[in-house]
């Protein structure tokens, strides 16, 4: 479904990220951990073009959707068609408050309506079937001002989901919540797992990224030091850095 090769990105003298290559079969699950700064966001917003990266090659579905040798030609439009292959949860659920949580689950959909011919009606459909799927049918009027941290941000998966994205990718969708909501947020998140859902999830819950995941990777200063079966990675390390990091992990909590 997705390669991404020899990937880097600089923000001034500083090399964020360094040849990140890796893969993901479709109805995979990738999980990335690593200390802060070690370029996972970075990573992310680089898939979904938020980011421009320096060099590399980001490839979906057998498309070449970035080539860094050939990126001054890409138009704006173009940037916001490949966007499309990736959904995006960010840590702070970045809801629109003016909208309810049905509205921000539709918003994009009925903006891109006048280009699919899509009825409004079946846009709402699609909307409260997410939402249901989100166990939040009963909140689909609510403004994200009267939800708690853990609906807001099965709002956002719900948003995300709407689009029908490729490959969901989660950038610590729980780091903002109280421990006492984390749960809800993995457990929605693990049911995607099991329908097969194609999805990449920065995250620090180690035994969640242990067991949703088919794939690990550990990112350490801009360059992926391990990588592989989650139970090898994060239960047998090979490397130093992952070792040391897993440690230090265990000790904080
Ligand atoms: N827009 C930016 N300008 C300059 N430096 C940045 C920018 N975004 C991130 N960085 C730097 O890149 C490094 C990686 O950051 P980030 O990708 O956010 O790491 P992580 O998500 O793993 O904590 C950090 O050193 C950070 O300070
Ligand atoms: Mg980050």
């Amino acid at each position: 479904m997705l390669t991404v090769q020899h990937l880097e990105k600089h923000f001034e003298n500083t090399k964020v990220l360094n040849d990140i290559s890796f893969s993901l079969e479709e109805g995979q699950a990738l999980s990335i951990i690593g200390s802060s700064g070690s370029g996972k966001t970075t990573l992310l917003r680089c898939l979904n073009f938020l980011e421009t990266p320096d060099a590399g090659t980001i490839t979906v579905q057998d498309k070449v959707l970035f080539d860094a040798d050939h990126h001054a030609n890409c138009s704006e439009k173009e940037i916001r068609k490949n966007r499309l292959h990736f959904g995006m949860v960010f840590q702070s659920f970045n809801l629109f408050p003016q909208y309810t949580a049905l509205e921000n689950v539709t918003l994009a959909r009925e903006l891109m309506a006048k280009d699919t011919g899509e009825s409004k009606d079946a846009i709402r459909a699609a909307g409260m079937e997410l939402l249901d799927q989100m166990g939040l049918a009963d909140r689909a009027g609510h403004y994200p001002h009267q939800l708690s941290g853990g609906q807001q941000q099965r709002v956002a998966i719900a948003r995300a989901l709407a689009l029908h994205p490729d490959i969901l990718c989660f950038d610590e969708p729980t780091s903002a919540l109280d421990p006492e909501l984390t749960g809800e947020v993995l457990k929605v998140i693990r049911g995607l797992a099991e329908q097969k859902t194609t999805m990449i999830i920065v995250t620090h819950e180690m035994a969640f990224a242990r067991d949703v995941a088919d794939q690990v990777i550990f990112m350490d200063g801009g360059f992926i030091v391990e990588q592989g079966d989650p139970k090898q990675v994060i239960d047998h390390p090979q490397e130093e850095r992952t070792k040391q990091f897993l440690a230090r992990f265990a000790e904080n909590n």
